[in-house]
């Protein structure tokens, strides 16, 4: 599929615990279908790396593996997605996670008569979430994701993508933060099964195979959205 033959903007939502895959996966589609991924935690990444209001406030949250708050969220996703290139297509990837952050989308989607085309969820036991958050790294250049088993460089130490030899791991990525984040996942985000189930856009993927495999999982319910 070639991106100029969209007709309607896509905005896919990938739903799914930590460590699940949403942004192996979201990168893999942005390449494929020309959609920009839209990650709420690389923008709060950001805006703690750049000091801003909202960075400052959501810093200790995440480094706690909680939630930030809905507020702050909310107002950094709708600046992004107004931008000219989300006109493409957008995947969300790690939004909405409460059902405020899911009405809050419906809303923003609705006043440019868009609304949310798949939200798809990604299946994994919480062990496996364990080990692939706990071997993760990312490319300090172009922030491509590796690990340290299931998915090395072609040449080790040099990034797949844009050939940096930089790498880093989140501040996020240990033990107790992890043990964290599944709470709260849980407990907040869970519910937006049902949410989207009840809206008729909801798609399940069994998320526990190879990064490739379920990548040709996700490609079908895409493709079948975008043409
Ligand atoms: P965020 O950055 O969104 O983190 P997360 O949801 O915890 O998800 P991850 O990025 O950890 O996992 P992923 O599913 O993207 O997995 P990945 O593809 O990297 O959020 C961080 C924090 O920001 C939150 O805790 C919160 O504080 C805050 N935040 C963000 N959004 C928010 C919101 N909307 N509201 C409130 N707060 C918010 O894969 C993981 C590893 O596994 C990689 O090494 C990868 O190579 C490997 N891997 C991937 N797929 C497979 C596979 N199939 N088999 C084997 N290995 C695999």
């Amino acid at each position: 599929m070639d991106a100029a033959t969209t007709t309607t903007p896509a905005v896919l939502i990938l739903l799914g615990p930590p460590g699940a895959g949403k942004g192996t996966q979201a990168r893999m589609l942005e390449d494929k279908f020309g959609l920009v991924q839209l990650s709420t935690g690389d923008l709060l990444r950001d805006a703690v790396a750049a000091g801003t209001e909202a960075g400052k406030a959501a810093k200790a949250v995440m480094e706690a593996g909680d939630l930030v708050s809905d507020g702050i969220v909310i107002a950094i996703l709708r600046d992004r997605i107004a931008e000219p290139d989300c006109a493409k297509g957008v995947i969300l990837d790690g939004f909405p996670r409460t059902t405020v952050q899911a009405e809050a989308l419906d809303g923003l989607l609705a006043a440019t008569d868009q609304k949310v085309s798949a939200a798809i969820s990604l299946e994994v036991e919480d062990a496996e979430m364990v080990t692939r958050i706990s071997g993760r790294y990312t490319c300090a250049g172009c922030g491509e994701g590796y690990h340290d088993v299931y998915k090395t460089p072609a040449v080790e130490g040099v990034c797949d993508k844009c050939g940096n030899t930089e790498f880093k791991r989140r501040a996020d990525d240990n033990a107790e933060t992890v043990a964290s984040r599944l709470k709260a996942y849980h407990a907040q985000t869970a519910p937006l099964i049902d949410y989207y189930q009840n809206h008729g856009v909801l798609k399940r993927v069994d998320a526990m195979g190879k990064i490739n495999d379920i990548a040709g999982d996700l490609e079908g319910i895409v493709g079948e959205v975008v043409s």
